[in-house]
Order: structure tokens, then sequence, then C-alpha cells
């Protein structure tokens, strides 16, 4: 399965869902993960160095002379069963080459998270990937601002990841009536997740309630 995470506004919690969706199918299911970041924090996230080779942003540049299986040799390995697709350096050229990573994507046998990230607009790369994934979740925290900017954007996700947050006046039916996309999952705002990333032990030790509450998102 294809699956894309990408928010309206940053700090929405979108690369802890990506790389935790990640973790999970790479842990639950038989056939391993990848994880595609299109956003550059996966490595942080995961508790990874900093990759220093090659990334996506080399792939879509090097256009249709790289050789087939060039992809597959910028992946590192997070865990058992589970890669990172890492971004690279420069920009993310738009363009053809991205619809034939979005068809790799989709045809590639293991569960594929991708961490779009912000997505603002329909041309950028980030855009056709989130569109293009089979399930494709928008991430996004109960505030007006990053719902306001999500329901300008021209691609309709199919389905909501509700990071709640105390003190908020809005809820998840809220969230769901603006964007007239079901909530498939809601995330609590949980210091043991902040301090996880921060420590660089999230792929290590994924916090019980995290897990838990991303398991049948995708
Ligand atoms: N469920 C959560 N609970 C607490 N902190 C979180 C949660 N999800 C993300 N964070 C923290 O919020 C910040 C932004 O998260 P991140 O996933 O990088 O957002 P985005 O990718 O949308 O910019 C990070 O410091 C991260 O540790
Ligand atoms: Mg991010």
């Amino acid at each position: 399965m294809f699956v894309s995470c990408w928010s309206s506004k940053g700090g929405s919690g979108t690369s802890v869902v990506a790389a935790t969706l990640a973790l999970l199918s790479g842990r639950e299911t038989g056939g391993g993960a990848l994880l595609v970041d299109l956003a550059g924090d996966a490595p942080a996230v995961l508790g990874l160095a900093e990759p220093s080779g090659p990334g996506l942003s080399d792939w879509l540049r090097a256009g249709p002379d790289a050789p087939v299986d060039a992809l597959g040799r910028l992946e590192l390995a997070v865990c058992e069963g589970i890669a990172l697709l890492p971004r690279g350096g420069g920009e993310l050229a738009p363009g053809a080459r991205i619809d034939v990573l979005a068809r790799l994507l989709a045809t590639d046998p293991r569960q594929v998270v991708v961490d779009c990230g912000v997505v603002d607009g329909f041309d950028d790369p980030a855009a056709t990937l989130a569109g293009a994934a089979s399930v494709s979740l928008l991430v996004v925290r109960a505030c007006y601002l990053a719902l306001r900017r999500a329901v300008a954007l021209p691609l309709r996700p199919s389905g909501v990841v509700l990071v709640e947050e105390p003190g908020r006046a809005l809820d998840a039916r809220d969230v769901q009536d603006v964007l007239g996309v079901p909530v498939v999952a809601c995330v609590a705002q949980d210091p043991a997740v902040a301090r996880a990333v921060d420590a660089g032990l999230l792929a290590t030790r994924l916090p019980r309630a995290l897990a838990r509450s991303l398991r049948n998102a995708a």
C-alpha cells in the first residue's frame, strides 16, 4: 500500500505520524516498509545520523538517465524491515520524474509511507505524491488557520489524522465537518512523544499510546 502524510501548516506532527506508520507496518507486517522523506526531517525524527550521501532530490534531478536500480541504492536501513529513502539536498525538481516515482512507489511490494511535509500548491512534487497515494492522510491540529489552508488546497485527503491538543475550541467532529473527510485517527498531544523525538528514541522506544492511536490509520 502507498500512503502519503501531508499537512497544510508546519509543526502539525506530519513527520512523527509518517515515521510511526512506517515503523508500525515494518514491525507488524511481514513485507517490510519504506519511509520516503520529501520533507527532510525523517532522519532526525528516527534518531538517525544526518545522511551525507545523495537522496531523492538527486534522483529527480538525474532524470531518465539514472540507472533503473538507482532509487533502491539510495535507501538507508532504519531497523530490521524498515528502510528510509532520504530527501537529499537542494530543490525537489517538479516534472515528469515525480510521476515515475509515484508509479514506482505504487508498485513497491512493501508498505510505502511518504512524508510529503507541507503541501501549499498543486504543482509541487509534494502535492503530486500526496494525491497519487492510495491512502492520502492530512495531518492536522484542530487549528482554524491550518484548517482554513487545508480547505483552500486543490487536494482532498482520503482521511484526516487529528493531533489533539488540550484547550482547542474545535473537536474531531468539527474538523470532519469542515473538511468533509473522515477523521481516521486521533493522536494525543503527548509529552512522551515530544521527548522520544527530541532524544532520538522514536524508532527504538515508540510511545505505546502513539502506536495504539495510529495502528488502524492506514
Ligand atoms: N503527538 C505529539 N505529541 C507531542 N509532540 C508532538 C506530537 N507530534 C509531534 N510532536 C512534536 O511537534 C513538533 C513538530 O512535529 P513534526 O512531526 O516535525 O511536525 P511537521 O512534520 O508537521 O512539521 C516536533 O517537535 C515533535 O516532536
Ligand atoms: Mg515534517
